[in-house]
Formats: structure tokens, sequence, C-alpha cells
């Protein structure tokens, strides 16, 4: 299990590019199961998220490869639809191949991916909405056993917003029976580019990227033979803002997408840093004298996202002043609160809330243990920022969703190293 080294207490500067969206790449992967042909992804992450979704479409007969910069997924007519326990559980989003395959193949066989560090994450959701498309869903073994003739179009609306349910049922209406109406959806842009990318498949989509997308189900899809550029990643880049701002810096994230992290940028503003958004990519500049505190809610698109809440209040332990951050989307999200009290930080957590009595003269370096992907993220931007060295265990985390994050980091001037354990 590898660990990062990092000597904190430089400010970062430079600028940096970032990569395509990992949780927009996988979605369009596991999509591409919807109909035969070559599908070619430029802009796809080299992430462990990405091998695992590969291996899973692999074992559903899809042939997977790296060809130069494209990803290519080869989809053959014989499919299989069993989605076994052994890949859903190294990756929750692996349930999102439950959509397409029982609206392609009439039956989905796919393991439940049970609970993680950051809470239950259950798919009731995405269950009840297939059911109402005419799916008979059970239960038994660990397995959700679904079948459906030709699933049918209807109006679903959803209790909470959910990326995840949002996606599924998408995914199977596109090739359903008549005209789905998605009330409540989520707004998140990896949602956008699911949507944008079945369109060059031929669906029927409208309304993607507000909180009624329509969907008028076609017979059958066709591989455009084009490449489908992914969208750049709006956490890997606002975690990359963060290592700027919390080590006092200035930096440029290129091709960081302005729009989509506006609740970062409102807040990091109010917090005193400076943002300038460009065509080309996103620079924040620190101010001289320390931040000073502001309080964060999370919440779903386009409000501030909980996939950066770790990040921020790393941020916040810094800062001049108490922070209040509140976590309103998952359950167990504050995993790196006993972390980061190890280096230092002065932070009282319950349930959903943490009060953060900024340090503005720092932190200090200690070895942490990496929990959940994002938390290891905040641990990283604290150990950047925290005077001394700082040892991340567990990293594996991390490279889940951050591709080669030490040599972005080092390019903006940061020492940090990982150590092969
Ligand atoms: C996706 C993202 C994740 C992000 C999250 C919220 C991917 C691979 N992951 O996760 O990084 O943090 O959106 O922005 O894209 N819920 C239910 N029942 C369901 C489905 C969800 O109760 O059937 C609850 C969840 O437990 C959670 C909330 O709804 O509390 C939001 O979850 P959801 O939006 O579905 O998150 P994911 O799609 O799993």
């Amino acid at each position: 299990m590898d660990q990062f080294l990092i000597q904190g207490g430089i400010p970062l500067s430079g600028e940096v590019q970032v990569s395509g969206a990992k949780n927009s790449a996988l979605k369009l992967l596991i999509a591409s199961l919807l109909c035969e042909g070559r599908h070619y992804f430029r802009n796809v992450p080299n992430l462990v998220d990405i091998h695992s979704t590969a291996k899973l479409l692999e074992t559903l007969g899809v042939k997977t490869f790296f060809e130069n910069d494209l990803f290519i997924c080869d989809v053959g007519p014989a499919q299989q639809t069993l989605a076994h326990y052994d890949l859903v559980r190294k990756m929750r989003a692996s349930i999102l191949v439950l959509g397409p395959l029982l609206t392609k193949y009439g039956r989905a066989q796919v393991s439940l991916p049970g609970g993680c560090a950051i809470g239950n994450r259950p798919i009731d959701l995405h269950i009840e909405a297939l059911r109402q498309m005419g799916a008979e869903i059970t239960i038994e073994e660990g397995y959700v056993h679904a079948r459906a003739s030709r699933l049918k179009g209807t109006k679903i609306l959803f209790d909470q917003v959910t990326v995840g349910g949002t996606e599924n049922v998408l995914m199977a209406a596109v090739l359903a029976e008549g005209k789905t109406v998605i009330e409540n959806a989520a707004k998140e842009p990896e949602i956008v580019d699911l949507a944008n990318f079945l369109i060059t498949l031929g669906a029927k989509i409208k309304g993607q990227g507000t909180s009624c997308i329509e969907i008028e189900g076609v017979n059958s899809l066709r591989a455009s033979g084009k490449e489908y550029v992914v969208m750049p990643d709006r956490i890997e880049a606002g975690t990359l803002l963060l290592a700027g701002a919390i080590t006092g810096g200035r930096v440029k994230v290129q091709q960081a997408p302005p729009f989509h992290l506006e609740a970062l940028f409102s807040k990091l503003r109010e917090a005193g840093f400076k943002i300038v958004e460009e065509a080309d990519g996103v620079t924040l500049e620190s101010p001289s004298g320390g931040h000073r505190a502001v309080d964060v809610t999370t919440a779903p698109y386009p409000h501030f996202p909980t996939d950066l809440q770790a990040q921020f209040m790393a941020l916040m332990c810094f800062a001049h002043g108490t922070s209040v951050i509140t976590e309103t989307v998952f359950e167990n999200r504050f995993m790196h609160v006993p972390e980061l009290m190890r280096m230092g930080a002065d932070i009282t957590s319950k349930s959903r809330v943490a009060v953060v009595r900024g340090r503005p003269r720092g932190l200090t370096g200690a070895p942490v243990m990496a929990t959940d992907l994002r938390a290891s993220a905040s641990l990283v931007l604290a150990g950047l920022a925290a005077q001394g060295q700082t040892t991340v265990n567990r990293i594996y985390h991390l490279d889940r969703g951050y591709e080669r994050l030490e040599q972005k980091l080092q390019c903006l001037g940061a020492k940090v190293e990982r150590i092969a354990t």
C-alpha cells in the first residue's frame, strides 16, 4: 500500500492541467453497453475506478482497451447480463449497469453494492423507478434480479435528488417504449455529459441539466463511430485550486470548467481569495495575511458539492475565525475530522455538522490515514500547508479518483513523494 510523504509549508504556484472527469467517464463507458459497435472516448482518466469499470464491462462481453489516447469499448452482439459481487463491491457505480442491461437485454443480475465509508448508500430509488417502468425486480442472495420484456416510459418523481438513480433511469429510458419524464432529476454536469453522449447514439433526450428530463424511447441506438470527449473533472479542478488556496499560493488550473464550480468560487471569494475565470482555465490568488472562515452547506448541484466538502474543511482549518460545515448529502462524511485533528485542527463535529475553529498559524505534519477518496484529498491538502512532514497512508483511495496527483502537485512546486510500502 503506497503512502504519500509530504513536506508542508510551501506556497504552490504555476499551472496544471485537469484530467477528464472520473464521474462522467465511468457512466459513458457503461452507457456503451446500450448498443453494439465501437465507441471511442477521449480524455478518459487513467484511474483505478476506470480499470475496475473496464474489468466489469469485459465480464459483460465488451472488449475495452486504450489505443494511444483513445479509450475504446468494442461491444459485441452476445452479451452477458450478470455483474458479479467481486467487481461491484470494488466500485459502487457498477450498479449503473442495471438500467442499460435491463433495457437492452430484458434481464440483468447485478450484485448489491453494499455500504461504504461515507454511508449506507442504498439503491432503493433506482429499483423503485425501474419497477415503475415495468421491471420485475427481486433481491435474492445479495443480487438484484431484474426482468422486463420491454420497459415502458412513465413519469418518475424521485423523492430525493440522486445522481446515480437519475443516470440509471436515463439509460434505461432511452430504449424504453414511449416517453419517460424524470422529475426532481439530478442536475449535475456529469448527467449532461451522459445525456449528450446518448444523443450521439440516437437517443432522444431533452432537459438534461434541469430538474425535469424527458426521454422519448427509441427502438435501437447506433454507435456514432466518432470520438466523444469526456468533460473535465470539476472535483479534481476544485481540489487543485484548494491546494493553491491552502498553501497561500497562486495556481492556474487549465481547462477547469468555470461554470461547474460557481458554488466553490463564491465561497472562496467570500474567504478572501481572488478567482479569475478565463476560457482556458481558472486562476486562484491567495490574499496576503491569510483567509477568512466561511460557512458551507453541501447540497446537490448547483450547490456546494459534497465531493469538495473534506478539502474545503482542510482549508478552513487554516482560516481566521470559525466556520460551520454542514453535510446534507451523505450521513457519514466526516471521516477526515479525526485525522485532521491529529494534525492539530480544532474541530467539533456532531452528526452532519462540523464546527472548525481556524488556526491561522497552521497545523503540524503527522502520520494520517486516508479513509475514502475525498477525505484522502483533504489530508493531502492539509499536509501541503502544515509545518513539517505528513505521511498519508492508504492512498489507494486517492488513486481511485485522482490521476497522477503527486505529479500534478509537484509541478506546482509541492514536495510530495509516493513511497511504495
Ligand atoms: C454520485 C457520485 C459521488 C457524489 C454523489 C453526490 C459517482 C460515481 N459518484 O454518487 O461522487 O458524492 O453523486 O453528488 O458519480 N440515495 C438513496 N437511495 C438511492 C440512491 C441514493 O437514499 O437509491 C441517497 C444516498 O445515500 C445519498 C443521496 O441519496 O445520501 C445522494 O446519493 P446519489 O446522488 O445517488 O450519489 P451517487 O450517485 O451514489
